[in-house]
């Protein structure tokens, strides 16, 4: 029988050590036991951008980044998608079971109910610029929200940690809504409890002079399963970020406006605008296999492929081409589908994207649905902050019951100058 355990041989020292593997994981920390002598500090695993690093134990998202799949608590995310809500899946992430129909009728009453923001910070959303980014408007609402809760410090009370996670789920549409009606010019619009989650949202987004909003079941439904495949991803950069800014017992809304910031970058959350952005300026059939050369040639990246975790595809990406006809048939053609569709079809046949495991992600199609929506690019990041609010609460809750964790402090290799003195004179 193999002994689960590594077994290392420090060639400095010619001392054997035994470590124990455990989930198919060293500890780091057994390392810190590898010293040439006691003056040591003990060897340290280097690893820039954590490429080969678990930062926690978790059960709420599993990836078989290999075999393309993706399950939130066990449920695969294709089955998920077709047969759950999402508010039904913020229950399952935040709870680890699907709701049964009446704690499903709670817990939406509940979200429902918390959707009005405070008046004043209507006032700070207005007093932001006319043409001011959504995402920085929203990073800025969400982070305020701390200041008008500020019970929300007490994390280690479950009890008023569920108070914030409700009111966060229920709010960021709200806010959103807001961000965007304020780069229009449109007065806001308050919730409506009588619509869903996602139909309430494209009421606060769209609503005119009508005295009530209808959304279209199919534009609700497309949008509701987009909000699905993006409310969690393991530990990806912004749920990083909500854990390392949660292990500082920080708020959630401070918290969690962290991670919508680091969402915001175009190399996460913010790619799908970047892919918008990519096929308007590609603007014709004709002009792709240029595009693609540029590529090729590193000039830039094609936008909304590649994945650090997905290297056969992105089962997300497979479930959204599918939304994006069904949401099509409702909506016009949008000219750009057609030049996203050549790009997947070069790309996939080229061996330069064969070779390095390059596959849309699930940013390449989200675009064109938002935009078939009538979304502004802009407003891209913010709705897949919107989804991704859940997932990252889930894992701020999962930290906080972790008894093996601290406050998150990595350690560094020092290269820099030896210690020196300041000269006299200058
Ligand atoms: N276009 C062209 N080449 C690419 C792309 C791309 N989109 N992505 C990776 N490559 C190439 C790299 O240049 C590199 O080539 P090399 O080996 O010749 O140097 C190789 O593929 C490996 O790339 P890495 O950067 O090491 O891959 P990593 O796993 O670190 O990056 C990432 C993943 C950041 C997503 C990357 O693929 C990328 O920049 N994609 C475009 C942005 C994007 O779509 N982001 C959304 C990600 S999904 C999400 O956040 C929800």
């Amino acid at each position: 029988m193999a002994k689960d355990s590594l077994s290392v041989k420090d060639n400095r020292t010619n001392q054997t050590y035994e470590i124990p593997i455990e989930h198919g994981t060293i500890k780091a920390m057994d390392l810190r036991g590898i010293k040439q002598d006691d003056n040591d500090f003990g060897l340290m695993s280097y690893d820039p951008a954590y490429k080969n690093t678990a930062s926690t134990k978790s059960t709420i998202t599993y990836i078989d980044g290999d075999r393309g799949i993706l399950e939130y608590r066990g449920y695969p995310i294709g089955q998920l998608a077709e047969k759950s809500t999402f508010i039904e899946v913020a229950y399952l992430l935040l709870f680890g079971s699907l709701p049964t129909p009446g704690e499903y009728l709670t817990w939406s009453n509940e979200i429902t109910y918390h959707t009005f923001l405070h008046e004043n910070l209507k006032t700070l959303i207005q007093a932001f610029r006319y043409d001011a980014h959504p995402m920085g408007m929203f990073i800025s609402s969400v982070s305020a929200l701390s200041t008008f809760y500020p019970e929300a410090r007490n994390v280690d009370d479950p009890v008023v940690r569920l108070h914030q996670i409700r009111r966060l789920i229920a709010k960021v549409p709200t806010i959103a809504a807001f961000s965007y009606r304020h780069n229009r010019g449109l007065p806001y619009v308050y919730p409506d409890n009588d619509l869903s989650y996602t139909g309430n949202f494209l009421n606060m987004m769209f609503k005119m002079s009508d005295a009530k909003y209808n959304p279209d079941p199919i534009l609700e439904r497309a949008l509701d399963v987009l909000f699905i495949l993006h409310a969690d991803h393991e530990q990806n950069c912004s749920t990083s970020t909500m854990r390392n800014i949660g292990s500082a017992k920080a708020d959630p809304y401070s918290a969690l406006a962290g991670a919508a910031a680091a969402l915001y970058g175009p190399l996460h959350g913010g790619a799908n605008e970047a892919v918008l952005r990519m096929l308007s300026e590609i603007n014709d059939l004709k002009n792709v296999p240029e595009y693609i050369d540029r590529v090729k040639a590193g000039e830039f990246r094609l936008m909304g492929f590649g994945h650090r975790v997905y290297k056969n595809f992105d089962p997300r990406a497979e479930i959204i081409k599918r939304v994006a006809d069904q949401v099509f048939e409702v909506t016009r053609h949008n000219p750009l589908l057609d030049i996203a569709l050549e790009l997947e079809r070069i790309a996939l046949e080229d061996d330069y994207f064969v070779q390095r495991k390059l596959y849309p992600n699930v940013d390449f199609y989200s675009g064109l649905i938002y935009q078939a929506l009538g979304l502004p690019v802009d407003m891209f990041p913010v709705l897949f902050a919107i989804g991704r609010t859940v997932g990252w609460l889930a894992q701020w809750q999962e930290l906080l019951d972790d008894s093996e964790q601290a406050i998150a402090r990595p350690r560094q290799i020092f290269l820099g100058e030896d210690r020196r003195d300041v000269p006299d004179k200058r």
